[in-house]
């Protein structure tokens, strides 16, 4: 087998990884891929959201199928475009992506079919927004950016002057340009976060280990959010229990209710969740993998993905059976000094061998060049270090063992990924 993937960051990185352990791929390109990405796999400059240049690509190289990562080329129909040309694609259709590209789309959808969720009210203009929120006058409220916004959308207000500007930043001043043509504004729900990721074919659904992201930027949950600054899996939330009902009240109506709007949904739906005391419920959609729960997910994978990966495009999802190790991942992403704000790129990063790993751990490259042999950052998130451990513990110990042996001019990372 041949495959594409599309994108270059940490998730693309770690999924390469784990297509290449299977006999059976005998090559794994990339686009545009990334300086680490570029150790394991041949990497070409066409960019992620470059639908007809990827089609191009993928013909030319003659691949079996083309794995779309990201969300951007996934909203924007790449899929359909190569099924189109006849070209195997994982990743669902546009018409399905949508789950992800609108939130007032999913907001609907659970609405419609019962899925559980915050309560929220979708608005078209600023003024309606905030005269809504004035007259709830519960605080804190949450204000989500309808389209996508990586991962940067979503403001939680704690009084009204906050809500004020965050409607006026999205809906006036268009930060998220036309993602803020309309908002949710969204009841403040409280509870453990879990990350679900799961393989369906529209058929069946088979989710992967759970995971726990940790957005803010820095320990204890502070600052500002970012697009993920560590992970563990499994869950220590995630009991037999709530997986499932969950699968019960939320996975398999969702599936459902994709199919009955005539959008059956392909590839790998991630479910945010929040466990409220009322329940589990669902904070977000994303019709891909997430990053960096990626990271931390595929190391425990024992079924080789190029196989679930024919099985997800053929819908025969349900004559597998997927194994899972039981030991424990952890990545700790070291980014750049400034990010999620701006940040310098072009940096020396020490402590890495020629292949841009450290002995102990696994180095997932997010932003990172490779120069003349020396590895550079390119990137907010530079690097996902990974590993794997008996238990959480022995997981995070050899994470952040590694860590400490890389270094780069003003690296931050969390020191608490984990801890909770
Ligand atoms: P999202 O990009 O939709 O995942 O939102 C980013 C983060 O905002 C989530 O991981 C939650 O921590 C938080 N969040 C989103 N919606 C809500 C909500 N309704 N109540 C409380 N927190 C929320
Ligand atoms: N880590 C969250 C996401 O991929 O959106």
């Amino acid at each position: 087998m041949k495959i594409l993937m599309v994108g270059g960051g940490g998730r693309e990185h770690a999924l390469i990884r784990k297509l290449l352990e299977s006999e059976k791929v005998e090559k794994v390109y990339c686009a545009p891929g990334n300086g680490g990405i570029s150790c394991d796999a041949q990497c070409f400059s066409v960019g992620a959201t470059d639908i007809d240049g990827m089609v191009s690509l993928a013909k030319e190289l003659k691949v079996d199928c083309v794995f779309v990562a990201p969300d951007d080329p996934l909203a924007a129909g790449m899929v359909d475009a190569m099924e189109k040309e006849g070209i195997r694609a994982f990743g669902p259709r546009a018409n399905a992506a949508i789950i992800e590209s609108s939130k007032v789309f999913s907001k609907n959808l659970m609405k419609k079919y019962s899925i559980p969720t915050a309560g929220y009210e979708v608005f078209e203009n600023s003024k309606d927004a905030l005269s809504y929120i004035k007259e709830q006058n519960k605080y804190p409220v949450v204000i989500k950016a309808d389209g996508l916004a990586l991962g940067k959308g979503v403001i939680i207000a704690q009084n009204e002057a906050e809500a004020e500007d965050a409607v006026h930043t999205i809906m006036d001043d268009k930060k998220f340009g036309a993602s803020g043509n309309k908002v949710v504004i969204e009841e403040f729900i409280t509870g453990p976060e879990v990350s679900v990721l799961a393989f369906t074919d529209g058929k069946c659904v088979k989710p992967m280990v759970s995971s726990m992201d940790h957005k803010r930027a820095y320990d204890g949950d502070k600052g500002p959010n970012t697009g993920g600054m560590g992970t563990i899996s499994p869950n220590p939330y995630y009991t037999p229990e709530i997986a499932d009902r969950c699968m019960k009240e939320i996975f398999l109506p969702t599936i459902e209710a994709m199919n009955k709007e005539g959008r059956t949904f392909k590839g790998c739906l991630y479910f945010g969740l929040m466990l409220t005391a009322d329940g589990p419920k669902v904070i977000e959609y994303n019709a891909r993998f997430g990053d960096p729960e990626t990271q931390v997910v595929l190391p425990r994978l024992k079924t080789p993905l190029c196989d679930i990966v024919d099985a997800v495009i053929d819908e025969k999802l349900s004559d597998l059976d997927i194994q899972w190790s039981d030991e424990a991942c952890a990545c700790v992403v070291m980014a750049s000094g400034g990010y999620p704000g701006s940040y310098p790129k072009g940096i020396e990063i020490k402590g890495l061998d020629s292949k841009g790993q450290v002995e102990g751990a696994c180095v997932f490259h997010a932003g990172t060049a490779l120069e003349d042999g020396v590895f550079k950052t390119a990137g907010g998130r530079v690097l996902g270090v990974t590993a794997l451990g008996t238990d959480l513990k022995e997981a995070l110990k050899k994470a952040y063992a590694a860590v400490e042996k890389i270094t780069f001019e003003g690296a931050h990372y969390r020191t608490d990924i984990g801890n909770k």
